[in-house]
């Protein structure tokens, strides 16, 4: 008989992707994202199994072990990766659940290839969870898997968590079979936002597209109580802070310094996966807008912006990269001279220790998306810096604006706001460093993942008390 798991995660991907070099040689690398950062280190501990794809298009390799988890790899087609992922899921619901700063496209094909794809996730979990067995589905590429799973498994506790923010009302009915997707989550013992207000959003959907009567943080459906509430994501900030606190990587981040022009230029630092929702564009603006005015100089600034390839196939990131390829290569031509650049951009992925080392090396951290479900990287930078150096410049439109209310908060819409936050940030003496950076790293401190996920299966237990997030309402 097959092995059957207590807790099982279903997400999009599996913590690790196939990875097939040119040759045709197969082996698997850390995943993108912050959904992988933030769930690897609960379902490692608890032993859990993951239901998840690969990330590559083909047949599903067969479930193993690695690390303390259970793998249950989904296969896509290619026609369900350009479809259920690239189609629907971020070229349909990604872009609307943004506050559409880009336009979603809508197609029939996609909607029926997600439905039948979030079926194949609902089969693959029932199959593995053991009776009882707790069951916590992510974000919006599943977002039908809970009513699968409780028809296919009344038995199970199941949660459903979305790591990006839920749209207001208005937004949200624009999606063809709208109704479906809200009962889809309804499937859901307990539905897990990022916000509060999302939380709303979600209850008021319910009374507005399927009568339901939501009262405070509740809903009744079918016999049911479905609870909705924010609980914002964190970090394993014992992992940063092991890295941080590394010899050999806060020796990379001395050697990054130097290299990138002694002591004297300071160091302003992008990491965000390739996303038009990041805000890489208007931050290229405002500095390139800073230097063209003589408020900074190539002499004594210069940005590292790592830009992490994401979703390559779908046409919006495409023309994202090729703008924003642009832009880099028209501000270092105008405003660089020979040995020295004022941008350094990275296409590519990196390894958590050259990470924290650029964490540690940046006298600026910016992090200025358009929109954002929460943004783990606003964290991890705060949780590096245990000299309380170095400042954060944040988007209010980050869910982490609400937690990091130190950071120098802009509008990044705004490019005139944009700027005078850089400029505020890279003006801040060491004093004023370490008065904002305080505050966030305690706080950063005392609510991390371990906390987040407590608080989350705890509330889906039924121990609503236990599961309040402090600040959550
Ligand atoms: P999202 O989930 O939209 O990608 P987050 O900021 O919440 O955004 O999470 C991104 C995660 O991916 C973080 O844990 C960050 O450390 C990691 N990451 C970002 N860029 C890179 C990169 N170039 N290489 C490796 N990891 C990266
Ligand atoms: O939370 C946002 C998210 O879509 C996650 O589901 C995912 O881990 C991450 O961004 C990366 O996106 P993708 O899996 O499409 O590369």
């Amino acid at each position: 008989m097959n092995k059957s798991y207590e807790l099982v995660v279903v997400a999009n991907r599996l913590p690790v992707d196939e990875v097939v070099d040119d040759k045709g040689k197969r082996s698997w690398a850390r995943s993108p994202g912050g959904l992988v950062s933030a769930l690897q280190p609960i379902v490692r501990r608890q032993g859990g199994a993951w239901v998840g794809w690969t990330g590559q298009p083909g047949e599903a390799p067969e479930p193993f072990d690695t690390d303390g988890m259970h793998l249950h790899p989904v296969g896509l087609s290619e026609d369900d990766v350009d479809r259920y992922y690239e189609g629907q899921s971020n070229a349909t619901i990604w872009p609307l659940f943004h506050d559409a700063v880009e336009q979603p496209t809508h197609r029939r094909p996609w909607r029926q290839a997600y439905e039948a794809v979030n079926r194949r996730f609902a089969e693959a979990a029932a199959a593995l969870a053991a009776p009882d067995a707790t069951v916590w589905v992510h974000d919006y590429q599943l977002m039908l898997v809970p009513a699968m799973l409780r028809e296919l498994r009344p038995d199970l506790k199941i949660g459903f968590f979305l790591h990006i923010p839920f749209p207001p009302v208005e937004l949200f009915m624009q999606l063809p079979r709208r109704a479906e997707l809200l009962r889809g989550l309804l499937g859901a013992d307990l539905v897990g936002f990022q916000r509060p207000l999302a939380a709303q959003n979600f209850l008021q959907l319910t009374a507005r597209l399927l009568a339901l009567e939501p009262d405070e943080d509740r809903v009744e459906v079918d016999g049911r109580t479905v609870i909705a509430r924010a609980f914002p994501i964190s970090i394993d900030v014992a992992e940063v802070q092991d890295l941080a606190n590394d010899p050999e990587v806060q020796a990379e981040a001395r050697r990054l310094r130097t290299e990138l022009g002694g002591g004297d230029r300071r160091l302003l630092l992008g990491v965000d996966r390739l996303d038009y929702t990041k805000g890489i564009e208007q931050r290229l603006e405002a500095y390139g807008e800073l230097l063209a005015e003589g408020v900074v100089s190539n002499d004594d600034v210069v940005l590292v912006q790592v830009a992490t390839p994401s979703r390559m196939r779908v046409l919006e990131y495409q023309q994202l990269r090729a703008r924003v390829e642009r832009e880099v290569g028209r501000i270092n031509g105008e405003f660089g001279a020979v040995g020295q650049v004022p941008v350094h951009y990275l296409f590519q992925s990196m390894g958590r220790a050259d990470l924290v080392a650029l964490y540690l090396a940046a006298d600026v951290m910016v992090v200025t998306p358009l929109r954002d479900g929460m943004n783990l990287v606003a964290k991890e930078y705060v949780a590096a810096r245990h000299d309380d150096r170095g400042t954060l410049v944040l988007s209010e439109f980050a869910g982490a604006a609400a937690e990091l209310e130190t950071a120098f908060q802009v509008n990044p819409h705004d490019v005139e706001d944009l700027k005078r936050g850089l400029v505020d940030a890279l003006e801040a003496d060491e004093a004023e460093q370490a008065k904002r950076m305080q505050p966030m790293r305690m706080q950063v401190h005392d609510n991390d993942i371990d906390k987040w996920a407590r608080d989350f299966l705890d509330a889906l237990a039924g121990d609503p008390e236990h599961g309040e997030t402090p600040g959550a309402r």
